[in-house]
């Protein structure tokens, strides 16, 4: 039996509620391999920032460096000032352990309701990989003349030849994997001149390694717009921390909605864990309710089963949400959290 330290991150709002079900899909999956996840908790988000003022001490970023991968629900709170668990919690763990590739699928389902009129689970199935510790996430920038008529704030956008190289790579590699071997840069680079020529000539440089890729360029005002009318022109997205950020919730609308869409935060070179996390949010409109779909958190795990070399339980725990989105279409009802939970991990269970 392999046992996995895994750290557990619920979070807020919704992210308890999700991540309980994600766990108990997850443990299903890996037990069937004979593989425990030995999970540990950790209490962060708006309660312990209320209570103690923290929101990330050293001391637990410490412990949770000790483990083999992170699974965490979603942070932030309205009554939290914006910005102070994104930064403080999420983007700190993002930024310290050097998630450079923010990988983010983008693949319809068969059964699965999309707002798009004639796209088939064919046309939808995307990979985008979002670069994850720089551009304006950096948090490089300032104010000026604070509360005077000449107020003047940047937030400026860090792109180092080190970190968009690094991104580029993995996603040229992604793309020779797949059967259509495409990938295309999403930036702004008739506006954004400096960031964007040096997007283009690392994926120039990178690609010539690749010449079975087939590269292509999209402006990301054209691609929110293609993303509708054509999503069949993409297989591998590679692009900037915001523009991912922007149309991977775009892409979760059109292929079934923010609930079923999934995450990870991963460091390739395993120096620090990688973790994985529903592309949503808290949601403080709907919190506590247990009315939230699982399926993004329990679909992210699946992607960190396979990162830590449990393929076969990652293709298992995919299989049954496919099975059960399937499902879905036939019945129509809906069904609490815990039951999405419960109804996923016997999928998982009874599969030959
Ligand atoms: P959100 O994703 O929380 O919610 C947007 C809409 O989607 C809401 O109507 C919500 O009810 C719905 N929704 C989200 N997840 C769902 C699920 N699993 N099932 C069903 N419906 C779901 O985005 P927001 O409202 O912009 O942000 C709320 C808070 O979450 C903010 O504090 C924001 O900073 C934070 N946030 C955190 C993360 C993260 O932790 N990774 C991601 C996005 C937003
Ligand atoms: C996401 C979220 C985060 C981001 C926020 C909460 C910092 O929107 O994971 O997509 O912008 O990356
Ligand atoms: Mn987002």
């Amino acid at each position: 039996t392999r046992s996995v330290p895994l750290a557990v991150v619920p979070g807020d709002g919704i992210g308890p509620e999700v991540v309980t079900e994600g766990v108990k899909v997850l443990s299903a999956a890996a037990a069937r391999h004979d593989v425990t996840l030995e999970t540990t908790e950790y209490d962060l988000g708006a309660g312990r920032w209320h209570a103690t003022g923290e929101t990330l001490p050293d001391t637990v970023a410490e412990e949770l460096r000790g483990h083999e991968a992170i699974l965490l629900g979603a942070v932030g709170d309205p009554s939290v000032p914006s910005g102070v668990l994104e930064r403080g919690l999420l983007l700190r763990l993002r930024f310290d352990f050097a998630h450079y590739v923010n990988l983010r699928p983008v693949k319809l389902y068969p059964g699965v309701h999309t707002p798009l009129a004639d796209a088939a689970p064919d046309d939808i199935d995307m990979l985008v990989v979002r670069e994850g510790t720089e551009g304006p996430y950096a948090g490089m920038g300032g104010v000026l003349r604070k509360d005077t008529p000449g107020e003047i704030a940047t937030q400026d956008s860090v792109n180092t030849r080190f970190g968009v190289e690094r991104v580029v790579r993995y996603a040229f590699a992604k793309a020779q994997a797949r059967p259509a071997r495409r990938l295309t840069l999403v930036h702004k680079d008739n506006v954004l001149t400096y960031a964007g020529e040096l997007w283009q000539r690392v994926v120039r440089e990178v690609g010539a390694q690749y010449p079975d890729v087939a590269v292509d360029y999209c402006h990301v005002d054209a691609a929110t717009m293609f993303f509708v009318s054509q999503p069949e022109r993409f297989d591998v997205v590679v692009t900037d921390n915001l523009f991912g950020d922007i149309i991977t919730d775009l892409g979760a609308a059109i292929a079934g909605g923010i609930g079923l869409a999934a995450s990870g935060n991963i460091n390739p070179q395993r120096e620090f864990p990688s973790m994985f996390e529903p592309v949503h949010g808290s949601a403080p409109d709907i919190a506590g309710q247990g009315v939230a779909d699982p399926t993004a958190t329990v679909l992210s795990g699946a992607a960190m089963l396979e990162h830590l070399g449990l393929e076969a339980a990652a293709r298992q725990v995919e299989a049954a949400v496919a099975e059960d989105l399937r499902a879905r279409a036939e019945s129509g009802s809906q069904r609490s959290t815990e039951r999405v939970g419960d109804d996923l991990a016997k999928r998982v269970v009874e599969q030959g």
